[in-house]
């Protein structure tokens, strides 16, 4: 089924250390701008139409806060409110008035191995949204290590309304509109985070990054590649505070004939991880930081 209620990816709420440092980066080397600020907090945005894709909030350890989906109306919110609750998931609150920065309506809720993510319709969104070289535009996906990733990928399609595009022999892959991908969760022993994938408008675009990176100190831990689900170009870095963050574009875009793959569908050629075998493996602390960040507890 393909989601009629949640209609895409569009922020990742992160505690931070060092709010300084972390906002420098991001509206620096890795070319975001902040849209609002609140208190401490900082909210930035990418070149689109999402009121922001990173907010950044004053914590004593680095610590996953929420990742926030938008619906498609408040009537959507409160379809989903109902659904989530009847099937296990932990509700903070009935939808409401959001009062942070951005708005909307909406509801924040746990799922089973405590992860927060909150779905939000009628929220800002910028008029001057545009595409531009260079720039992140959008969130293009997270991943997320799930101790049960089965359990998590079988609720976010029967309650949320997601489709499985793919498993591979490290994850599942869905989504929830035509990204072959918007989440996909990992097989682990840990509930923790993967990584943020940050839209660029083209693989130009993911080179050139990969070069402003190494310039600003933070050299491409894996890449340049082309992934096989999803068929996007990437690089990965490790940002401030070792949270592991993506460069990516030409995401594959599917409709409802896309047919899933199973793990014996992915194979790659020996020794290699991508599909142009261009790039070596993923360096150690990058698959070390791709494990430590975990959801802030309730
Ligand atoms: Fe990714």
């Amino acid at each position: 089924m393909q989601s009629s209620l949640i209609t895409g990816l569009r922020s990742v709420e992160l505690g931070v250390v060092d709010i300084a440092a972390s906002e420098a980066f991001y509206t620096g080397a890795w070319r975001l701008s902040v849209a609002a600020r609140d208190g401490a907090s900082v909210y930035l945005r990418g070149t689109g139409a999402p009121h922001h894709l990173l907010s950044l909030h004053p914590r004593s350890s680095t610590e996953l806060l929420a990742v926030t989906l938008n619906a498609t109306s408040r009537g959507a919110v409160d379809t989903l409110a109902q659904r989530i609750a009847d099937k296990g998931g932990r509700l903070e609150a009935p939808p409401a008035a959001i009062t942070t920065p951005g708005g909307g309506y909406g509801f924040a809720f746990r799922d089973a191995e405590g992860r927060r993510f909150c779905i939000v319709s009628d929220d800002l969104r910028h008029t001057d949204a545009s595409v531009v070289r260079d720039k992140p535009e959008r969130l293009a996906h997270v991943v997320l290590n799930s101790k049960d990733a089965d359990a998590a990928m079988n609720f976010f399609t029967e309650v949320l309304g997601f489709t499985l595009s793919d498993t591979t022999r490290m994850m599942h892959f869905i989504r929830c509109n035509s990204d072959h991908h918007n989440i996909a969760f990992a097989f682990s022993k840990e509930t923790t985070l993967n990584h943020i994938a940050f839209m660029l408008p083209d693989w130009e675009s993911v080179m050139t990054g990969g070069g402003r990176l190494r310039d600003a100190g933070y050299p491409i831990e894996w890449g340049v590649g082309r992934h096989g689900p999803g068929h996007n170009v990437f690089a990965y870095f490790i940002g401030p505070e070792n949270l592991v963050i993506e460069y990516t574009a030409e995401v594959q875009q599917v409709d409802a004939s896309y047919v899933a793959g199973k793990p014996e569908d992915w194979k790659w050629l020996p020794g290699r991880l991508d599909q142009w075998g261009i790039s070596d493996a993923p360096s150690p602390r990058l698959k070390e930081a791709q494990t430590q960040i975990r959801f802030a507890a309730e």
